[in-house]
């Protein structure tokens, strides 16, 4: 079986990556002329978001045709190339496959809409009256989950936006064309996939109102989740494959069921609970200070019950649909460098696979934008609405919306200081925020001491050291409220590692960097020189030394 246990995977966002035909897009010649740079920062594998053709509605989460590219992004000759180039350089390609909804312009849709029946069975259509919901759900990009086609007197679910169907996997005949997919792929020299919000898939039997909820708890880990992914896994022969779930509101007993290699369901899995922290209630779009002791104990339940249970976790901050970390848990100002690299140990040494999202590894940050305009994500936009509806002014709607926009995580990556910071040779479709002058990729390629160099030695330590990718994991430190701390070891090394949250210095519970030395264990990376009895302000430190002691 495949090992991904000592890999790490780069999410490239294509729209944003690189523009090579001068339209203001990124495109997949972009990553072409972009590959050595990869494979020098060290990514084993390249996740790609969708480039298929799509009417861009939710930037290609909407699919119209799984099986081409999407002239925007190139040809398929120009993937081919992109799958051999990386390949010599010992990267594989990951593709997205967002198979919850297709886009209503898929023709399985259009076939649909025209009438016919076995068509309309791909979908989720409910008979009904306009003004009758057939559940009080929610989207969740805003507003009724479902919508009304007067044509054929029915409903069809959205649990996104209302041009993104869901699909009815209940129907054999849907897993079958996806299975199809998944074949297709395999055969052109894809290593791995994706799959988009994959624990949405099963639906329940009856559809009822949800009085307690959006009515995620009835489809989130739904009935027949588990079979449905182990048949797809098996019929299309992707076992061997990198593959890794989107799970969208999940629990650690289904992600341990979607990983554990027993199953014979996915690689590994994604999960949220930690990126909610500065949620107030639970509502995204409520802000709150990031609570880091319940981070802290996120971190610990998920490392702690998947270790237990065999599972395995993607290790990540930051996405297409996450605000910039750097911006969120850190300090993008005065402790940016510092906390930048502070949070990326923080997880490239925990149990598990670790991405990198494009601009990660050069420190990049919240967009800054100070208009509605400046945005182009159809949830940002709703949401803008929803907030001014319910009484919010501009400013304050403005406020929440540059926090948590998924537009922050989409900005144009920043190669240079020149124009359009070298992402293009026009204005391109977002706009790149100023601070690329001092926050972009040739500048941190330059020094040695910058955040790119601190990823670029994360990614070759989890290489060097079998540790990191295969030991066991304990929590230290557990009612210190600004520090994370644990314990990785197998039979050869043991590690500790020392996260400081706070720009300011915080004291040990247990033991002190000073104690760590006396005891004879070596400083193996860290962002300051030298060493403090506390801990200074974002700074973490990696400290090894042969294992000594039976476990
Ligand atoms: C996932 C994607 C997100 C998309 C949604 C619907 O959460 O990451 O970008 O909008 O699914 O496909």
């Amino acid at each position: 079986m495949l090992d991904i246990r000592d890999k790490v995977v780069y999410q490239i966002y294509p729209r944003s990556f690189q523009d090579s035909d001068g339209d203001g897009i990124g495109d997949l010649r972009g990553i072409l002329r972009r590959l050595d740079y990869l494979r020098t920062l060290g990514a084993d594998y390249l996740w790609l978001t969708p480039f298929f053709p799509s009417p861009q509605r939710d930037n290609g989460y909407d699919v119209a045709d799984y099986r081409s590219v999407d002239p925007r992004f190139g040809t398929m000759a120009d993937l081919e190339e992109l799958i051999s180039e990386a390949g010599k350089r010992n990267m594989g390609i990951m593709l997205d496959m967002v198979f919850n909804h297709t886009s209503t312009e898929h023709e399985w849709f259009q076939k649909a809409l025209s009438g016919n029946q076995d068509y309309q069975d791909y979908y989720i259509f409910r008979e009904g009256e306009p003004d009758k919901l057939p559940t009080n759900w929610a989207s969740k990009f805003g507003g009724p989950a479902w919508e009304y086609v007067p044509g054929l007197s029915k409903w069809y679910l959205h649990l996104f936006d209302v041009t993104q169907a869901d699909l009815n996997w209940e129907n054999p005949a849907v897993r079958e064309e996806l299975k199809d997919i998944l074949r297709f792929w395999k055969e052109k020299g894809i290593r791995g996939f994706r799959f988009d919000v994959v624990n949405l898939i099963s639906k329940p039997e009856r559809f009822e109102d949800d009085f307690e909820g959006d009515g995620r708890r009835f489809y989130t880990d739904g009935p027949h989740v588990h079979e449905f992914l182990q048949e797809m896994v098996r019929d299309a022969g992707i076992e061997d494959m990198v593959t890794v779930g989107e799970m969208s509101s999940t629990s650690i007993e289904n992600c341990i069921r979607y990983s554990n290699p027993a199953e014979k369901e996915l690689a590994m899995v994604f999960s949220f609970h930690h990126l909610k922290v500065d949620y107030r209630d639970g509502k995204k779009w409520e802000l709150m200070d990031a609570d880091i002791p319940a981070l802290k104990q996120l971190f610990a339940d998920w490392q702690l019950g998947m270790q237990e249970g065999g599972g395995w976790n993607a290790l990540f901050y930051n996405n297409h649909d996450q605000p910039r970390v750097v911006s969120r848990f850190g300090d993008d100002k005065k402790y940016w460098k510092e906390s930048a690299k502070m949070l990326a140990a923080s997880i490239h040494f925990m149990r598990g696979t670790p991405y990198v999202y494009q601009g990660e590894e050069i420190g990049m940050t919240n967009a800054g934008y100070q208009a509605i305009e400046e945005y182009s994500d159809v949830e940002s936009l709703n949401y803008y609405g929803i907030l001014r509806r319910e009484g919010k002014s501009e400013q304050e709607a403005l406020h929440i919306i540059g926090e948590r926009s998924r537009d922050n995580g989409r900005t144009p990556m920043q190669w240079t200081a020149g124009a359009y910071a070298g992402f293009s040779e026009v204005e391109p479709w977002l706009s790149i925020p100023e601070n690329h002058r001092c926050i972009n990729a040739e500048l941190e390629q330059q020094d040695e001491d910058s955040i790119w160099h601190f990823y670029r030695r994360l990614i070759a330590l989890r290489k060097e050291r079998k540790v990191i990718a295969e030991g066991k994991i304990e929590f230290m430190e557990r009612e210190n409220p600004d520090v994370l701390s644990y314990r990785r070891w197998n039979e050869q090394e043991e590690l500790a590692v020392l996260c400081n949250f706070r720009g300011k210095h915080a004291g040990l519970l247990g033991k002190s960097p000073a104690d760590y030395e006396r005891e004879g264990w070596q400083k193996l990376i860290g962002n300051y020189d030298g060493s403090e009895e506390r801990l200074r302000p974002f700074e973490v430190l990696v400290y090894t030394r042969a294992k000594r002691t039976k476990q």
